[in-house]
């Protein structure tokens, strides 16, 4: 293989040869001596190569974090092809003869980034970093490939990598900054590009432009050489035979002599798993993706045929090549097919994936529905090589089963429509791009020649079950009618008929996308027909992205580092790969890996656990439970409630029962199938309500008053009730939770690397699991690839139980959660219901309001109550109203822990109430925004918990906010909008956001640091915080610097462990920078005024000469800081005594929406946010986490549904494939963020600065909010003038049911029997 850089892989020959350092990039040329078919290209760069720069994040192809750029030479094109590919789920076995460039050859910190790498790092589009080298890789193999991109290449090209930090606007930005020509020229126009050639003549490309020459060579061996594509290859390795013939003649012998064989295609993204887990019916495998008669395309006369071996991105790129404007036109068979091929999952998968695999594995699958519609016909060959014609059809309603399992399909057959036939397709994904579909259909309709009627028309629907189905009594409706409006309806009822009976979730939905593709491709074919000038608009505006950020940048020439927009200090080794995340680590000689045996019942006792069948595996060094812990099993955050391993009973599925220790990760995951768990059932529960009528409650109870609520809510002029709930939401942190526990030979002193936010708290309970000393736990964190709170109690758990098995074997072991585990079975956002009573005047003055409030905790209360208090405040601190009452309860069910999650109840609580004032809005007939502006809190106000509003910057935000937005103006458009369009809608809302920063408790606020300063004037600064992407670190320099006053390049800051500063606080609360940042400056200032004797006597000396006078002077140049916050905290359950907070953070945001009234799919179309985070320390990194912020709020809102199955009690999600946050395509398509200029605030003691990270989240309140204008704009379209309970997160399900109208009036008298439910 040629390189780290670039790799070619071979396999005859054996070991590893190290080729060449070119320009100190390494190549290598790799052979590897029996290969094994279920290793893929991300275990092989990661293990065997140590090539750790690529990601895993998901394994499952579904998130970009693996992505590098494959590359081959087509002797017959004579051309070098590059595409992108998820390392994750290419098997080493089908590189043979290509080169592999990883991210590490794309550029390095020693040699120097590529501009790409270096425009990540200006851009600000690097926070946690870990699916950085995934983007710089597919911008990089897009560079390759498209040397004059537009931006909505750019923009489809992100669509398969996902970030959680950053809201993508800078990535995209740096994508842009990345282009050939270095001034953004080729995204333009030729106009655009013409007037700015012109303006800027003497304007030479900047120096981040892409730059050829720093290109990675193609190996020109591959060149050469043909034997490396054109030889047939059998490899033999991991007990499977991979067979590669490149003939046709050679692939049928071969199957003639293994009749089981499984054939493969591309990377075998559908059928990778079953190889993976040694579930194929026999060891023997043919990769088909070399026979040139498999990978051909042919236009005939009457259609195009396609090899099956063809890939989707082949296929797009002869369409769009060779047959569009020749065969197509508006309605035709290629425009359809595109359009199916545009959807399917993302750049990476449709560089692999083949026709063939598509159609011939059991779907649902896209294009399915399509060769249904169109009357595809499938071109099968016998191993006896008879061929055989069968249509799609027939195909269909085989079950999708070939007439002899031995066939192989060799090319589809694809007829052109007719002149007088017109074919349409259509999918609805959840999400846009990188999605499967809700459900998809295409519709072909033939018209009469000679009476213009319609001849024949097909519909067909897919996705709904597994097979797609072809519609025939529709065509039975349609069939010799005239094209009137008449039909639809007649259509729709029988579409309802045909598919009522369907067993499927959310088929209420499910049906009405199927009559709304009906009406839709009905409607578009007839104008095309008749040739109408005013076309039915249908669908979402098509839009790019664009945003602006506003701050003040202190002069250059000021003398402090901090309020500069300096970037990431981690960011180029994030970059380049080169940052090392827990399981980049090296693998100790005697290292082993851990899996869990976990519960499969929500509750139940466990009778026994039976091992044998997998401790006798091959490689299973020991098993592990609650009997070899050491010291205590149980632990928790206020009561030790919690066991480590449960001894007699589980709590939730997926919970750990022991562990299975083996010498590699796969077979302790592969045996830990094998042991044996029998168990008797218990009574189990999972939802509020549930709970409610159950009384299974904690014996918390929150509860908050102000003034008289019985007498308020009696004496109100009008009054209102509601119920308003609010979902889960799941972290998906990039980097699953990961730890690798090393004992030491003496003294029981463990090292624990996990990638925690809690340092102190795995410390102290490691040490209680093993009985040692806190002083033998040391607990080192460099960094985590994003956390959001979900790095806290369950990385105690994750360590805790690495520690154990280390104890156990005495050896390193290394526990790195699968994706699937991981959403599984760690804690999420807790869903709550509010139910409350309100009583208001008529002009809109809120007088009384009482609300209870349950949360659902899973099945311990955990962090449960603190959540609670958050969103109650979070629900008390804007509006003011004279009598109150909030109630919360915690409600315990068979579901994992719910715990801290970004905003910590507090997106929740702001979600709640505004909801509540939207209401009264309504009720009233007062603006939305009026009335929030007439019951909001003003400057000097007391809150219902006693906090005297100083500084009560939300006004100013809010009315910057408005001006920014140009919010009247922008709402007169959208009445105009909604006017004229029937089937979109538009909505607007302004949110706010009051953030109570500085932990209640007062014990902890306190923080510590720890500053070495070395004779070469160097410093090591270390402080209790952890970097998980907000950028403290880099905060924390600017900090150290600025006190020091020296430049920050000399201060670094290597981990945050708990050898160096004991007992920190958690990382959280949006507290982290103020408590450390004190910290730090009380460190630094100790030794400036230790140095200041020496810098008086020598002013002139610099600071190197002054470090190593003081050494010779015997000043001890090490210093440990600390800082505590407050003296006085607050107990919520003596309301009003004490103060809750230190001071608040302040935010107003307005977001704009569009919805397709008939699907549901929305887009933001703008979000503007103005927001007070005092002086900010760095305001790129402060913008980083607004937008971010923003972004996942608005996930929560909108896409992210965390679902369970109803009878187990199993969390039904396993990744980014069927948990969809936000991608590229879902963020704001205009972005603009202010940082709130001149706040007005006290000299806080860190450069008054504020906390920010977690407040910004809760002003994505806000898109919600405008959706549900646009909800309701669509409901005032059919007459309908209630206001809607759009619930929460608004999925384009629930939307477009509140859309209402004909074909949802049809579709209510469906009876869901969803298995899978929300939480
Ligand atoms: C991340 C991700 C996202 C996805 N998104 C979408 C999406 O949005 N929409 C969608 O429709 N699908 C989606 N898919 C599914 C995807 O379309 C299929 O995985 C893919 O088309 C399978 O092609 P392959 O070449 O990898 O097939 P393989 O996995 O190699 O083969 C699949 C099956 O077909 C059989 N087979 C293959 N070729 C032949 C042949 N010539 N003759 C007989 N049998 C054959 C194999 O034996 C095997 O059983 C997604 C998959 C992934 C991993
Ligand atoms: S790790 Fe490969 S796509 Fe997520
Ligand atoms: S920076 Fe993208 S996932 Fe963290």
């Amino acid at each position: 293989m040629l390189g780290s850089h670039c790799g070619a892989i071979r396999y005859e020959r054996h070991g590893q040869q190290f080729v060449a350092d070119r320009g100190g990039f390494l190549e290598f040329q790799i052979s590897i001596e029996n290969p094994d078919p279920k290793v893929t290209l991300i275990q092989y760069l990661r293990r065997n190569l140590y090539l750790t720069g690529t990601k895993e994040a998901c394994s499952q192809g579904a998130c970009g974090a693996c992505t590098v750029m494959i590359s081959y030479y087509n002797h017959h094109q004579k051309k070098i092809i590059h595409y992108s590919g998820n390392a994750c789920l290419t098997p080493i076995c089908s590189l043979h003869g290509m080169a592999v460039t990883t991210v590490e050859g794309v550029g390095s910190t020693r040699n120097g980034l590529h501009p790409i790498q270096r425009n990540m790092m200006e851009s600000h589009g690097i926070q946690c970093g870990f699916c950085t080298p995934g983007m710089v890789m597919t911008m990089y193999t897009f560079f390759r490939n498209n040397p004059e991109p537009n931006q909505e290449d750019m923009e489809r090209a992100l669509e398969g990598n996902l970030c959680r930090c950053t809201g993508y606007r800078p990535i995209l930005e740096a994508f842009k900054k990345s282009c050939p020509c270095g001034l953004g020229l080729c995204q333009q126009s030729a106009e655009e590009k013409k007037e700015v050639t012109e303006k800027k003549t003497d304007e030479k490309p900047t120096p981040e432009s892409y730059d050829k020459t720093q290109d990675v060579i193609f190996p020109g061996e591959l060149q050469r050489s043909t034997e490396f594509r054109d030889t047939d290859i059998l490899f033999v390795g991991g007990g499977y035979s991979w067979m590669r013939p490149v003939s046709l003649n050679k692939l049928l012998d071969m199957k003639a002599a293994s009749p089981k064989a499984t054939i493969i295609m591309g990377s075998q993204t559908a059928i990778g798993s079953k190889i993976r887990n040694n579930s194929l019916p026999s060891p023997e495998i043919i990769c088909c993706t070399q026979v040139l008669e498999l990978k051909r395309i042919v236009e005939e006369k009457d259609g195009i045929s396609i090899g099956s071996a063809v890939t989707f991105a082949q296929m797009e790129d002869y369409l769009r090549g060779s047959l569009k404007g020749k065969k197509d036109r508006d309605c035709g068979v290629v425009s359809a097919l595109l359009e199916g091929l545009r959807w399917i999952g993302a750049d990476q998968l449709r560089n692999v994936a083949t026709l063939g695999g598509h159609l011939m594995s059991v779907g649902p699958h896209d294009l399915q529905t399509f060769m249904l519609t169109v009357g595809a016909e499938l071109n099968f060959i016998s191993p006896n090589k008879k061929t055989k014609k069968l249509s799609y059809e027939k195909f269909v309603k085989n079950g999708i089963n070939v007439p002899d399992p031995q066939d192989i399909l060799v090319s589809v057959f694809i007829p052109f429509n007719k002149q007088n036939e017109y074919v349409l397709y259509s999918k609805q994904p959840f999400r846009r791009g990188m999605d499967y579909a809700v459900v998809n259909s295409g519709m072909v309709l033939r018209v009469n020649e000679k009476n213009g009627n319609i001849e024949n028309l097909r519909f067909c629907v897919g996705n709904i079950e597994s097979k797609p189905c072809l519609l025939e009594k529709v065509s039975n409706v349609a069939n010799g009618r005239s094209f009137d409006d008449k039909l639809i309806g007649e259509a729709c009822d029988v579409i309802i008929g045909e598919l009522k009976e369907c067993k499927a979730d959310s088929m209420k939905y499910k049906i009405s996308l199927a009559c709304a593709f009906f009406f839709k491709m009905y409607k578009q074919i007839s104008e095309t027909i008749k040739q109408t000038n005013e076309k039915t608009e249908f669908g979402l505006t098509p839009t790019l992205s664009s945003g602006a950020q506003y701050y003040d940048v202190p002069n250059p020439e000021a003398k402090e580092i901090v309020w500069q927009p300096i970037h990431h200090t981690a960011a180029k080794s994030l970059a380049s790969g080169e940052a090392v995340f827990i399981d980049d680590m090296p693998q100790y000689t005697n290292e082993l890996s851990m899996w869990y045996v976990t519960s499969t019942r929500a509750h139940a006792k466990i009778l026994s656990v039976d091992t044998s069948a997998a401790l006798a595996m091959p490689g299973v060094v020991d098993y592990v439970d609650h009997r070899d812990v050491p010291g205590e099993n149980m632990y928790g955050p206020l009561v030790h409630d919690i066991p480590l391993f449960p001894d007699k009973e589980v709590s939730f599925h997926g919970q750990p029962i022991g562990g299975i220790i083996a010498e590699t990760r796969e077979i302790a995951r592969a045996a830990a199938k094998l042991v044996k768990v029998e168990y008797e059932d218990l009574p189990t529960l999972f939802l509020i309500e549930d709970a409610i009528e159950k009384k299974s409650m904690d014996a918390y109870v929150a509860s908050h008053v102000n003034g008289d609520i019985e007498k308020g809510l009696a004496e109100a002029e009008m009054s209102l009730e509601g119920v308003i709930n609010t979902g889960a939401q799941e972290h998906l942190y990039m980097e699953p939770i990961s730890a690798l526990v090393v004992p030491k030979k003496e003294d029981s002193e463990v090292d624990v690397f996990v990638n925690t936010q809690e340092a102190n708290g795995c410390q102290t309970d490691v040490g209680l699991f093993l009985g040692v000393p806190n002083n033998r736990v040391n607990v080192r964190v460099k960094r985590s690839g994003g956390a959001f709170g979900g790095k806290a109690l369950d990385t105690i758990s994750a360590s805790g139980t690495a520690a154990v098995a280390a104890w156990k074997v005495n050896r390193p072991v290394r526990l790195i959660y699968t994706r699937s585990f991981d959403v599984k079975t760690t804690c999420k956002r807790h869903p709550f219901k509010a139910f409350y009573k309100a009583g208001f005047t008529k002009d809109g003055r809120v007088t009384a309001l009482s609300i209870d409030l349950y949360l659902n905790a899973g099945w311990n209360n955990g962090v449960s109550m603190f959540v609670m208090e958050l969103a109650m405040l979070a629900m008390e601190s804007t509006f003011d109203i004279p009598n109150y009452k909030g109630t919360g309860r915690i409600c315990l069910t068979n579901l994992p822990s719910n715990g801290a999650f970004r905003g910590f109840g507090g997106p929740q609580g702001n979600f709640i109430m505004h909801n509540i004032m939207y209401d009264i809005a309504k009720k009233t007939g007062i603006s939305f925004n009026r009335l929030r502006e007439m019951n909001v809190y003003k400057e000097g106000d007391k809150n219902v918990n006693g906090m005297v509003l100083k500084h009560f910057n939300l006004p100013i935000c809010w009315e910057d906010c408005k001006k920014q937005s140009k919010f009247d103006e922008v709402s007169k458009e959208i009445e105009e909008f909604n006017r004229k369009n029937r089937f979109r809608k538009r909505g607007i809302a302004m949110s706010t956001v009051v953030f109570s920063i500085g932990y209640p408790i007062v014990f902890l606020c306190q923080a510590g640091a720890l500053v070495n300063i070395y004779q070469d004037g160097s410093v090591l600064l270390t402080h209790g915080g952890i970097e998980i992407g907000q950028g403290l670190h880099t905060k924390m320099i600017q900090v150290a610097a600025t006190v020091l006053e020296i430049p920050m390049e000399k201060i670094y800051m290597s981990e945050t462990s708990t050898a160096t500063v004991p007992n920190a606080t958690e990382t959280g609360g949006s507290f982290v920078a103020d408590l450390n940042g004190g910290a730090v400056m009380n460190a630094c200032q100790i030794l400036k005024d230790r140095l200041q004797p020496l810098k008086d006597a020598m002013p002139d000396a610099p600071w190197e000469k002054l470090i190593q006078a003081a050494y010779f002077s015997r000043i001890s140049l090490s210093a440990a800081g600390f800082f505590k916050s407050r003296n006085v905290g607050y107990d919520f359950q003596k309301q009003g005594e004490g103060e809750y907070a230190l001071y608040n953070s302040y935010g107003a945001a307005c977001s704009v929406v569009e919805i397709d009234c008939l699907t549901g799919e929305h887009q933001i179309l703008k979000a503007d946010i103005v927001f007070d985070v005092g002086k900010s320390l760095n305001p790129a990194i402060d913008v980083g986490q607004i937008e971010g912020g923003f972004v996942q709020g608005a996930g929560m809102m909108t896409l992210e549904q965390v679902t369970y199955d109803k009878d187990r009690g199993e969390v039904t999600l396993y990744g980014p494939g069927n948990y969809k946050i936000p991608g590229i395509r879902n963020i704001p398509k205009e972005f603009n963020v202010s940082l709130l200029k001149e706040a007005k605030g006290e000299n806080r003691p860190l450069y008054s600065s504020k906390g920010i990270g977690e407040p910004p989240l809760l002003l994505a309140v806000g898109v919600h909010l405008a959706l549900r204008e646009a909800v309701n704009a669509a409901r005032e379209g059919h007459g309908i003038t209630d206001s809607y309970r759009l619930e929460c997160p608004a999925t384009s399900e629930r939307i477009r049911i509140g859309c209402a109208g004909p074909i949802v009036k049809k579709v209510d008298a469906i009876v869901e029997n969803n298995q899978n439910v929300q939480l």
